[in-house]
């Protein structure tokens, strides 16, 4: 069973931490109303942390890693993550109201507030092994957190969590007597990766979860203040703290369960004489559907939504609601299908064999604008494709190091090519999988020349102008829609 199921007693400690809160000042420097800390300086938290150190000039936001490479990336012009808009607000606040530290024990003892954003991957061992959340990084972090308060604290739940998990936390915090209070929040990160900055310039909402007593109040209205600084009063949403953890896993299976609906109607789209991008366009123009979501693809990515559905799916086992878990795996389920089905089409329409045949590798991260390559639909197809022994040339702006571990040990049959035109040189087809914005503007008739013939393009994403391509001579497979060939 998942730590973050296990229930505890009842809060004992509220009207304490209330009056503590309003009687004694919390440790802060001089300089500074507050002092936020962040745990994890990942691909949540620091841009998060670098979005409430623009927008709250009076709090001192310090970010710490147990990473001493990370944290030096984030003080280095290099930092450790692309997202667009970051590094200009980095460079803006770094130095004055934002710190990146390694010197974890002093930034808990200094903080006010504590937002936890450290990884919580999917469990692959053990009870719950392929489903549960992993939460042994929570854990030590909730350890470290207690060991080093000197002052009572905010903790902040910024990482995606197991329904429940804010008890553990509790639990693990007010365990031994040191008399520190802690008081959890909830308050997960909606944030989509590429449009991360203005998503938490511009959020639709904020979300905060807290104990319906007066120190949990009293804390919420704390982080309400932060987020008022930027956050028009009425995105604030505030609920109960198990509401805030299972609305974050909902919100994710809502997204994914239509990408997962999108792409069972490509299949069916491409048996018939349907267009799924017609039909998407369709279907999304009924208000009460609504058009985001619905683009067909290769199968969703990244490391949120396969994590929070079957930590989802997980949850509901555990109650046996078996209906209901296998409603929501089916989700995972077709998604997996959906790369298999890109790969299969691959090999079909190549005559059955891609031994030895080279294939360009049109994008590996999950989405364009991020370098990220975490569940990758790229991953799981490039390895289908090496199994079936073609070549592989990839190409990518920003993942190309990332594509290198993913598939380090199996990549002796893959080159790692920045230019587009150069990774096309000579290949059979080109598989495009992530729409990076510059490859609808390549010149495909200078590419189409260098290419081996019959040249194929299998357009993943339905990205390209696919009847131009056809008129050069390409024969275009995409998703969701009748092929254009030649023969
Ligand atoms: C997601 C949620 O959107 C965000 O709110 C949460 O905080 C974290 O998880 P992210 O994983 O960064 O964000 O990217 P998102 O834009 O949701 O895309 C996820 C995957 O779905 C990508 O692989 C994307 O290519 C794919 N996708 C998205 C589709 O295949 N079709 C679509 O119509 C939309
Ligand atoms: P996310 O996408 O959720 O931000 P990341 O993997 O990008 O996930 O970032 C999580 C960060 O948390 C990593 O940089 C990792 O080093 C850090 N981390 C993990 N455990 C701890 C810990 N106990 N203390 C401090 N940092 C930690």
């Amino acid at each position: 069973m998942s730590k973050g199921l296990v229930r505890s007693g009842p809060d004992l400690f509220s009207f304490k931490i209330e009056l503590d809160l309003a009687e004694k000042p919390l440790m802060t420097q001089n300089k500074f109303k507050k002092n936020i800390l962040c745990i994890g300086a990942g691909y949540v938290g620091g841009p998060t942390m670098t979005i409430i150190a623009n927008k709250c000039p009076d709090y001192k936001v310090t970010v710490v890693d147990i990473s001493e490479e990370r944290i030096a990336a984030w003080n280095s012009d290099q930092l450790p993550i692309f997202e667009p808009g970051l590094k200009e607000r980095v460079l803006k606040v770094r130095g004055k109201n934002l710190f990146f530290s390694t010197d974890i024990d002093e930034a808990i003892d200094q903080a006010d507030i504590i937002f936890v954003s450290v990884n919580t991957p999917t469990k692959n061992f053990g009870e719950g092994a392929g489903k549960a959340v992993d939460l042994q990084y929570i854990e030590q972090t909730a350890r470290r957190i207690k060991e080093n308060s000197r002052s009572n604290k905010i903790v902040v739940e910024k990482s995606t969590l197991p329904v429940r998990a804010a008890e553990t936390l509790e639990t693990i915090l007010h365990s031994g007597a040191n008399g520190v209070h802690f008081e959890i929040l909830s308050n997960p990160e909606f944030m989509a990766e590429g449009s991360g900055v203005r998503d938490m310039e511009f959020p639709d909402r904020v979300l905060i979860g807290s104990k319906d007593t007066p120190s949990g109040l009293a804390a919420r209205k704390e982080l309400v203040d932060v987020y008022l600084n930027w956050v028009p009063e009425e995105n604030l949403i505030t609920t109960n703290l198990w509401s805030s953890e299972l609305s974050k896993l909902v919100s994710n299976a809502f997204l994914a369960q239509r990408i997962s609906s999108i792409n069972s109607i490509a299949a069916i789209c491409e048996v018939t004489e349907a267009d799924v991008t017609e039909v998407s366009k369709a279907v999304g123009r009924d208000s009460r559907i609504g058009a985001k979501f619905l683009n067909a693809g290769p199968g969703f990515g990244g490391s949120c939504f396969r994590k929070d559905i079957l930590n989802l799916v997980y949850l509901c086992e555990y109650y046996q609601l078996n209906e209901i878990a296998s409603f929501w795996e089916q989700v995972v389920t077709l998604n997996d299908y959906q790369m298999e089905r890109y790969v299969k089409r691959i090999l079909q329409v190549m005559f059955n064999t891609l031994v030895g045949k080279k294939l360009a590798v049109f994008g590996f991260a999950f989405k364009p604008d991020t370098g990220d390559t975490r569940d990758a639909p790229a991953i799981y197809i490039c390895k289908r494709l090496l199994e079936e022994k073609a070549c592989l040339r990839i190409t990518d702006p920003h993942a190309l190091k990332n594509a290198q571990k993913d598939l380090e040990g199996i990549d002796s049959e893959v080159e790692y090519i920045e230019d587009p035109y150069k990774a096309a040189e000579g290949v059979h087809g080109i598989a495009l999988i992530t729409e990076w914005a510059e490859y609808s503007k390549l010149d495909y008739q200078k590419i189409f020349d260098k290419m081996e013939k019959p040249a194929f393009v299998f357009d993943g994403r339905n990205h390209l102008d696919h009847k131009a391509l056809f008129e050069i001579g390409f024969n275009v497979y995409s998703v969701g829609k009748a092929p254009l060939t030649h023969f």
